[in-house]
């Protein structure tokens, strides 16, 4: 993993290591941004998967050749870019996702031609399913116990670096972009709703019909057994070791709960109450 301007990257992308990560992700700066082109941002373990897939059926039409493909390479990480992902020749609306921080993305994204989708959720959730995948995903650094885990979640030593500082950076700043806040709460609890917003968003019309065959494709069970979905033996070859466990692994709200010790949540709350005081997110703790 590499810590840089307050984000932490998957390093094992950079074939020549951190020089490389380095430039890479200061030429993001200038990334050129085309006219409708649809961004998903997110810190990790958020339901990033979930609403790339979403996103991905609502725009099948406009990419025929990327059908087989799975959603990972529909929707690239843009931090992660290769060459295979030929985004230039794409067609637009292009598809990207995106872990980066707010003072880290393209400028060009603040003009208003691309659309952001940023999906959040709640945190103690998201700590609990990160301390989950970092057994399954190889490359990232395996908490020995939820203490651990707790201390490297709110010091920000984890992929996607703090989750404080990302969702500050990302409200803060909302009014420079032509953005949609989802949570991954509201996906849980109103898909429909959700789906209608989204297509509304990117300028999909769809029918009563077409709702129901997105909302049955992206069910937890459904994408679950879709291995272009899941990533199953994905992300990269061998990264991902599915014996341990799986990109879909229990998909509800409120698990934190299964977890985390009463100590362990009020250590939790007491650096959210203090880190949330000023900003203006409503969070869904339990369903
Ligand atoms: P859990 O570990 O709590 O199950 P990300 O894609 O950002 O890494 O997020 C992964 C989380 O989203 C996992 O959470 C995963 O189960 C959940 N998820 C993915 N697809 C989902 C779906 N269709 N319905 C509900 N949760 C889903």
């Amino acid at each position: 993993l590499l810590l840089y301007k307050g984000a932490v990257f998957a390093l094992q992308h950079f074939e020549n290591g951190i020089p490389e990560a380095l430039e890479y992700l200061d030429s993001l700066k200038s990334f050129h941004i085309r006219d409708g082109d649809i961004f998903i941002m997110t810190f990790p373990k958020s339901g990033t998967i979930w609403m790339q897939y979403i996103v991905s059926i609502l725009h099948e039409n406009d990419h025929p050749d990327l059908l087989e493909k799975p959603t990972y390479f529909r929707v690239p990480w843009l931090e992660y870019l290769r060459p295979a992902h030929k985004i230039d020749t794409r067609e637009s609306p292009r598809l990207f996702c995106s872990h980066l921080p707010q003072h880290m993305v393209p400028l060009d994204l603040q003009s208003n031609r691309a659309k952001i989708i940023y999906v959040t959720r709640n945190p103690k959730d998201i700590l609990v399913s990160y301390f989950h995948f970092s057994q399954v995903l190889n490359t990232l650094e395996t908490a020995d116990n939820l203490d651990e885990m707790l201390e490297n979640f709110l010091s920000g030593k984890i992929l996607g670096g703090n989750w404080f500082d990302h969702i500050e950076g990302w409200f803060n700043n909302k009014d420079k972009y032509d953005i949609l806040f989802v949570s991954y709460e509201e996906m849980k609890m109103d898909l429909r709703s959700v789906v209608m917003k989204i297509s509304k968003f990117v300028g999909k019309i769809l029918s009563d019909v077409d709702i129901d065959k997105v909302m049955d494709r992206v069910t937890f069970k459904n994408m679950k057994n879709d291995v272009k979905a899941n990533y199953h033996n994905s992300v990269q070859g061998n990264v991902l070791d599915s014996s341990k466990g799986s990109f879909m692994r229990k998909g509800t709200v409120g698990d934190w709960k299964n977890f985390l010790t009463v100590a362990q949540s009020e250590r939790f709350d007491q650096v959210y109450k203090e880190r949330m005081k000023n900003l203006p997110v409503k969070v869904i703790w339990d369903q």
